[in-house]
């Protein structure tokens, strides 16, 4: 009697949200003739992903602690386990996409990286406008990489200090040179891109090459829209994903 009821409201939920199969939530359909939308290209997740980039400023940095931790004040037995912290990160390369972060040299992230971490960056669309009918239908992707300083060439001819701190106004306290924190910028070179474009029956899950990630150019960038980004309604979610003519989505959807 409970499953049944249970199913019923399930099978409704699904045709009034606009939900996919069950087991289309998290994997693509194997074959194009089973896809009941039009899932974007991986060209195109990529230009979204480096959409999300541009217009989000903060993320996840996860880490592995080192094996040796003879000065650390911590538990032993993390040795070899992840850690993923909150942390700032600009859109300042946009020829490459490689987020501009600020290490601050006594923060666990980059203390793990001095100890020869690599590093993924994680972060995820929010829209300015609504909330989502499902957080799991919203981009998110994860950049791994390494670090990388940046030169004072670098540094002085990109104007770094200046972007990062029109993303991040308060950063300006911590720059480097400040008194209180040893601080020096540095760049995560993405080399692997893992994308979440959000249901596997209409967004695209999967590894996007570095190279598509690298080549979206700021056309591109400037001209795609997200999930929920334009003051439309919710309707908009529902109907992300199945294409809409630009024009369309500019005004006069409102629910
Ligand atoms: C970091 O990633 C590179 C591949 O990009 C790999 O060769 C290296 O072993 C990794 N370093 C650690 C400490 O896992």
């Amino acid at each position: 009697m409970h499953i049944t009821a249970s199913f019923l409201l399930l099978i409704s939920l699904t045709s009034a949200w606009n939900l996919p199969l069950p087991q289309r939530i998290f994997a693509n359909p194997t074959s194009e003739r089973e896809a009941s939308h039009k899932i974007p290209t991986v060209h195109e997740s990529a230009v979204q992903a480096r959409r999300i980039l541009h217009l989000e400023t903060i993320g996840t940095l996860s880490t592995i602690f080192p094996s040796t931790h003879a000065t650390e004040n911590r538990p032993s037995d993390v040795s070899g386990t992840p850690i993923g912290l909150m942390d700032y990160f600009g859109d300042c390369e946009p020829g490459t996409g490689n987020p501009t972060i600020l290490a601050i040299s006594i923060a666990t992230s980059f203390k793990n990286v001095a100890a020869g971490s690599n590093i993924t960056l994680s972060l995820r669309w929010h829209s300015p406008n609504h909330r989502p009918y499902s957080a799991a239908a919203i981009p998110r992707f994860s950049l791994v990489g390494h670090l990388e300083e940046l030169t004072p060439e670098e540094i002085m001819g990109q104007n770094v200090a200046a972007c990062f701190v029109k993303y991040h106004p308060d950063a300006a306290w911590w720059l480097p040179g400040n008194k209180i924190h040893e601080s020096k910028w540095v760049r995560l070179v993405v080399k692997e891109v893992y994308w979440i474009g959000g249901f596997g029956d209409r967004a695209y899950i999967g590894w996007i090459p570095v190279e598509e990630w690298r080549s979206v150019t700021k056309e591109e960038i400037d001209k795609i829209r997200l999930p929920g980004e334009k003051k439309h309604g919710w309707r908009s979610w529902k109907s992300w994903f199945v294409s809409q003519p630009e024009e369309n989505q500019e005004e006069g959807l409102e629910l």
